[in-house]
């Protein structure tokens, strides 16, 4: 990939803002001037990632990963930097020379990839047809008499695609896209003659596109319009998976509701597109859905960058509810997020509920009705058991016992308690016992995946930190300084003043060369001005510091003095070994002019004031 000119590099940086771009990923809290999260490049629990606006850079003080937006980018997409420069832009929406793009077809998500070019000209195409033509008009009466609108229709770009199979490819060859992508796109069926066909032919069109709105693949609802030519369809059809198009990444609709969802703390989880949309043209508009499958763990992943709580809001059915129960299952063990579930009465599916009791009882359900996982447990289990039988009874709550371990709260699992000692008419107290039971067994269990994981039952923790010196906090003031205040540049300089350590001494000459050129001190900037990787980390380390806002004439006198004692104390080691090694060879004369200056050394340390 060629190299992006530094000026666009430069200017992008600079019309970029860091918390936006990483508030797309991660789940970040104001704190004071910074912004905190849980580090997206390291399990934690407790938040240590912070990024700062002021400076354009973060920093994770539990993993020590650091950098400005470009480098951000770089580790969590696992893309080169030109390719991160260029998904910034895309992402801050920063209008970029088109030549640039062309050159970024590697990543295959730019806006002028071909096969997104040829999604994008289908997309136009089919919902043509939908709207405009004779060709699309039973189906679109079919969405109208479904009470999608006009305007839902323009919002999802919903299409048609008529019967015959030939339009697409002639299309395409009109626009002179490249026929290279026509297969490769999904788009087409290849007939034993290599001519090409069109996948999609019947089918209501609903684009599926990438969180950053790119359509990247279609999802058809068979529609027939007489019942004659009856075919043996499946309901839905969706594009096979292409080099844009991973099943298991994509939640159809995310691009759209991330701002709800950011906005409420909530993603709600349908099971169809069609519920997603009628929930969305009630206003509900932080509806995803997965492509017909159940979560997987790169979803899962997306969701809790943008969310808190994920709802599920699937079908009143039992294949519904069922999917329910698997659902909190998998959630609850392996991610973080607060759970809640919906059971929508009369096995009706979101976008019937709606049709059947309109969208303002849809919200007032959703907003009053949903069910914590454990009440949704109690109650999808309860129909799994004939609970008349006694013995299928005590089976049942011996199962529900064994959920509320899953239950965080004390206060929650005790409620649950007394609700189910009436509920099932048995004592509180033998509910009590029994469930006493199920904690130390569970946590027996837990013990033992532990030890499982790590020979001798200890938790390997991260490396920890080393400790910084005094001197090395002395340097990295003055360091800090620099970036803020002249004045402490231009008196190291006057003062001959070195860091005695080298990677210190290091920054500082870059820092200089740097501050002669540039008017301001740009953090973000300087950070790709420094090549070399354990200079860039201790830049960070030093930006991120909690450092007094201003400094003085004294600080700067203290810090120096600091400094040059370290200088003397280093010097009087040297002479002292030297003088070791002079007295080992017998050489006497040396002796004595090492001695006469270690004294002189040693004087002028404890003359530093
Ligand atoms: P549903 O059959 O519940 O869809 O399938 P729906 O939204 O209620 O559709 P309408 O109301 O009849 O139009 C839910 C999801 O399962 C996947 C699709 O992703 C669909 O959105 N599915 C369903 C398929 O992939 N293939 C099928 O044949 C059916
Ligand atoms: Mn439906």
């Amino acid at each position: 990939m060629a190299k992006i000119p530094s000026n666009v590099i430069d200017s992008i940086r600079e019309q970029s803002n860091i918390v936006d771009v990483i508030g797309q990923y991660v789940q970040l809290k104001k704190s004071g001037k910074n912004y905190l999260g849980l580090c997206p490049f390291h399990n934690e629990k407790t938040p240590s990632f912070s990024v700062a606006e002021d400076k354009q850079i973060f920093h994770c003080f539990g993993c020590g990963k650091g950098g400005n937006v470009f480098r951000f980018i770089e580790e969590i997409e696992h893309i080169p930097f030109s390719e991160a420069v260029l998904k910034v832009a895309d992402l801050e929406q920063i209008p970029i020379d088109n030549a640039l793009r062309q050159i970024n077809h590697e990543t295959g998500e730019s806006s002028s990839s071909p096969a997104i070019q040829l999604h994008e000209k289908a997309v136009q195409f089919y919902h043509h047809i939908l709207v405009n033509t004779e060709v699309g008009q039973g189906a679109l009466d079919y969405l109208h008499q479904r009470g999608v609108t006009e305007d839902t229709i323009e919002e999802f770009q919903i299409g048609f695609a008529p019967p015959q199979r030939t339009f697409l490819e002639r299309i395409f060859r009109n626009e002179s896209l490249p026929a290279e992508s026509f297969l490769e796109s999904g788009l087409f069926i290849e007939k034993d003659d290599h001519s090409l066909i069109d996948r999609f032919y019947q089918r209501i069109m609903f684009p599926i596109r990438n969180s950053q709105g790119k359509t990247i693949a279609f999802s058809g609802r068979w529609f027939e319009m007489d019942s004659e030519d009856q075919e043996d369809q499946p309901k839905y059809l969706n594009s096979p998976e292409t080099n844009l198009f991973n099943k298991r990444e994509v939640l159809f609709n995310l691009d759209k509701a991330k701002s709800t969802i950011r906005k409420e703390g909530t993603i709600i989880l349908f099971e169809g597109f069609m519920d997603v949309i009628a929930a969305w043209q009630v206003g509900v508009q932080n509806g995803v859905a997965s492509m017909g499958t159940s979560l997987t763990e790169q979803q899962i992943q997306q969701i809790e960058r943008l969310s808190q709580k994920l709802l599920f809001c699937y079908d009143g059915d039992n294949a519904g509810q069922n999917a329910t129960f698997r659902g909190i299952e998998l959630l609850r063990e392996h991610s973080r997020l607060k759970l809640s579930a919906m059971r929508l009465p009369e096995k009706l599916d979101p976008d019937e509920y709606i049709r059947k009791y309109g969208g303002d009882a849809f919200v007032q359900v959703l907003n009053h009705q949903q069910l914590t996982p454990f009440l949704f447990t109690m109650d999808y289990l309860a129909t799994q058991f004939h609970l008349e039988n006694e013995q299928e009874k005590l089976a049942y709550l011996e199962q529900i016992l064994k959920e509320l371990n899953y239950v965080d709260s004390v206060l929650e699992q005790d409620s649950y308690l007394t609700k189910i000692a009436m509920q099932f008419d048995v004592q509180r107290e033998a509910l009590v016992q029994q469930f006493q039971v199920f904690k130390r067994e569970q946590r027996r269990k837990l013990v033992q995946a532990k030890n499982k994981n790590s020979p001798n039952g200890i938790v390997p923790l991260m490396p920890l930190k080393q400790k910084k010196t005094q001197l090395q906090k002395a340097e990295e003031i003055l360091l800090y300084r620099m970036t803020t205040d002249t004045s402490y540049r231009v008196k190291f300089k006057q003062q001959e003043g070195v860091f005695p350590e080298e990677q210190y001494q290091e920054l500082f000459v870059l820092l200089d060369t740097y501050l002669d050129v540039e008017e301001s001190f740009d953090y973000a900037k300087f950070l790709d001005f420094l090549q070399e990787e354990a200079l860039k980390e201790l830049m960070i380390a030093i930006g991120s510091a909690n450092h007094s806002a201003e400094g003085s004439d004294q600080e700067f006198h203290d810090l120096m003095k600091q400094l040059k004692i370290y200088t003397y104390q280093q010097k009087i080691h040297q002479k002292q070994h030297e003088l070791q090694q002079a007295s080992q060879v017998g050489d006497g004369e040396l002796q004595v002019t090492l001695a006469m200056e270690i004294v002189n050394l040693t004087r002028r340390l404890k003359n530093i004031d």
